[in-house]
This record gives C-alpha cells, sequence and structure tokens, in this order.
C-alpha cells in the first residue's frame, strides 16, 4: 500500500464528548487497522504534523477520533467543514487482521479506542469481547456494540462502569488472543498478564513522532529483538518482542 501525501477538505468535524472530535474527509482513501496517518492543518507552527489512527474507513470516506492535548490538536478541532487539512499516508504496519483468529479481547485505555473500532469492525469471524476504560466520560461504546459479543467498561470516578482501572476486571485466559492500545502503564500490565497466562498479544503504541515514515530515527525504542522505529516497524508490536517496563 503505497503512502500518498495529499490536500483534502473537511467534510465534518464534531465533538462526540467533551474534548474528544471525530474528523470526517469524504474520498478514496486506503489503510489497514492499526495504520495512522501524519495530519497537519497549519502553515509553519507548529513544525510537525500530527500522528493519528485510522478510526474508520468506508467506501467514500475516512475518519479520525482523536482527544485535544496540545497546540495541533487544538488545531483540528476548531477546523470548519470544507477548510483544508493535509494527509500522509496510510502509514505504519498495522495489525494482521488474517492471522487473528478465535476469541479475542480488545483492551482500550482513554482515546486508545480510536484505532480498536476499525479493528473490532474487521475482525468479522471472531469472537469478539471490548474492554474499554476511561476516565469519566464514556464514548464509542454505543458504535462498538455492533461489532462485540460483549462489552466491559470501566471509569475511574465510577460514573459508568467498574470503578477503577480496566486491567482490574481483564482476564485473559478466556481468549486466544489479547489486542491492546492505550497508555504505556495500562499496556505494561496487559503484556505482563498476558505473558503470566502464555496469551498471544499485540499491542498498537502512540509514542511521539516526528517525520513518521522512517526517516529521523526520533521514533525508535528497544525490542526483545533490536531497535525498532514505531512509526515504520510499528505501531502494532507483538507481545514478545515488547520490553515491559511496570
Ligand atoms: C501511531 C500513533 C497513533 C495515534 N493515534 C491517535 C488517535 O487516533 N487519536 C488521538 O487522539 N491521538 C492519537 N495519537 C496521539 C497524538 O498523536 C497526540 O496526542 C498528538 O500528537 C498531540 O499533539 P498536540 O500538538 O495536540 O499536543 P502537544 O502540544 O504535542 O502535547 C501536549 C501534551 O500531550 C503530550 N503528548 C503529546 N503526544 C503524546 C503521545 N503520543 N503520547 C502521550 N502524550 C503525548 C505531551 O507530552 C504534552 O504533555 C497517536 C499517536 C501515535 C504515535
Ligand atoms: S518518527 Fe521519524 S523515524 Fe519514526
Amino acid at each position: 500500500m503505497q503512502s500518498k501525501h495529499i490536500k483534502v477538505r473537511v467534510y465534518e468535524n464534531k465533538e462526540i464528548s467533551i474534548g474528544i472530535f471525530k474528523l470526517t474527509i469524504q474520498g478514496s482513501f486506503e489503510g489497514k487497522p492499526g495504520q495512522f496517518y501524519m495530519l497537519r492543518a497549519w502553515d509553519k507552527q507548529p513544525f510537525l504534523s500530527r500522528p493519528i489512527s485510522i478510526h474508520n474507513l468506508d467506501k467514500g470516506k475516512i475518519e479520525f477520533l482523536y482527544e485535544v492535548r496540545g497546540e495541533g490538536t487544538e488545531f483540528f478541532s476548531n477546523l470548519k467543514k470544507d477548510e483544508f487539512i493535509e494527509l500522509l499516508g496510510p502509514l505504519g504496519n498495522g495489525f494482521d487482521i488474517d492471522s487473528i483468529k478465535g476469541k479475542v479481547a480488545i483492551v482500550t485505555g482513554g482515546i486508545g479506542i480510536a484505532p480498536m473500532y476499525y479493528v473490532a469492525k474487521q475482525l468479522e469471524t471472531c469472537e469478539i469481547e471490548f474492554y474499554a476504560g476511561f476516565r469519566d466520560q464514556v464514548y464509542l461504546i454505543d458504535e462498538i456494540k455492533d461489532f462485540a459479543n460483549e462489552i466491559y467498561v470501566s471509569t475511574d470516578t465510577g460514573q459508568f462502569g467498574h470503578k477503577g482501572f480496566i486491567t482490574e476486571i481483564f482476564n485473559p485466559k478466556k481468549y486466544d488472543i489479547v489486542l491492546c492500545c492505550g497508555p504505556s502503564i495500562m499496556m505494561d500490565i496487559i503484556l505482563r498478564v498476558c505473558k503470566e497466562n502464555n496469551k498471544k498479544v499485540f499491542i498498537s503504541q502512540e509514542n511521539r513522532m516526528a517525520c513518521g515514515i522512517g526517516a529521523c530515527l526520533g521514533c525508535t525504542c528497544k525490542t526483545n529483538s533490536g531497535a525498532k522505529t514505531v512509526c515504520k516497524d510499528g505501531p502494532v508490536f507483538s507481545g514478545e518482542d515488547v520490553i515491559i517496563h511496570a
């Protein structure tokens, strides 16, 4: 799949929860679940484009789901219909959907849910149980219901679902394979419990990035099979390769 650099018009940019936006662009796009695009909606500053995962891809549109964190995502949140945005992608390896079979757990923390919606949608032949952890507000759960056999939710505040962390209610024993995206502390716990239970696990990392195309080596991380760039060799890594910190 060849990545392209294009300038496109925003079709819709909607706040679906406080500080969480869904950006829709019409057109014909490519990309596997777990791949991402570098997005840019400004001229010179900030200097770097921002990596955002493919949230959904259908005939005729691509969607990105993002959380406003700083300067770049604040820019995105102010985009109006028909304004321009530059996209470079699809980038990264993505999940190998054809190799994922059986009973699958998808575990997400916060905005880590963004790429996993498209992952769940593509795993048509699998039995999926979805674990989603949030700080206080819950989003996207109704849409996930279309693809998941079971959904478990947690919030730090206890406003919805289990009060506490999603890792507290996750039991890897029930699954053939575990897919995970979220804060690194959460992913370390999932990696550890999967390792203890001999379960295959893949994680999608969201490290800070500069070029996004493997040229600057700014996103290089140590793995059990040598140094890897998160943007080109990842962002999806097999649990066996990842060095667990916690
Ligand atoms: C492969 C990949 C896919 C991603 N997919 C999504 C997605 O689908 N939706 C989404 O909302 N975000 C996603 N991210 C994270 C997103 O790229 C960052 O939140 C964004 O670049 C922040 O830019 P900013 O200018 O708004 O914030 P900045 O001004 O650059 O930073 C604001 C604050 O956020 C922190 N921060 C910035 N980037 C990260 C990061 N990567 N991880 C943790 N903290 C960070 C900074 O340390 C700072 O405290 C992804 C990242 C990667 C690498
Ligand atoms: S961000 Fe430049 S090599 Fe990954």
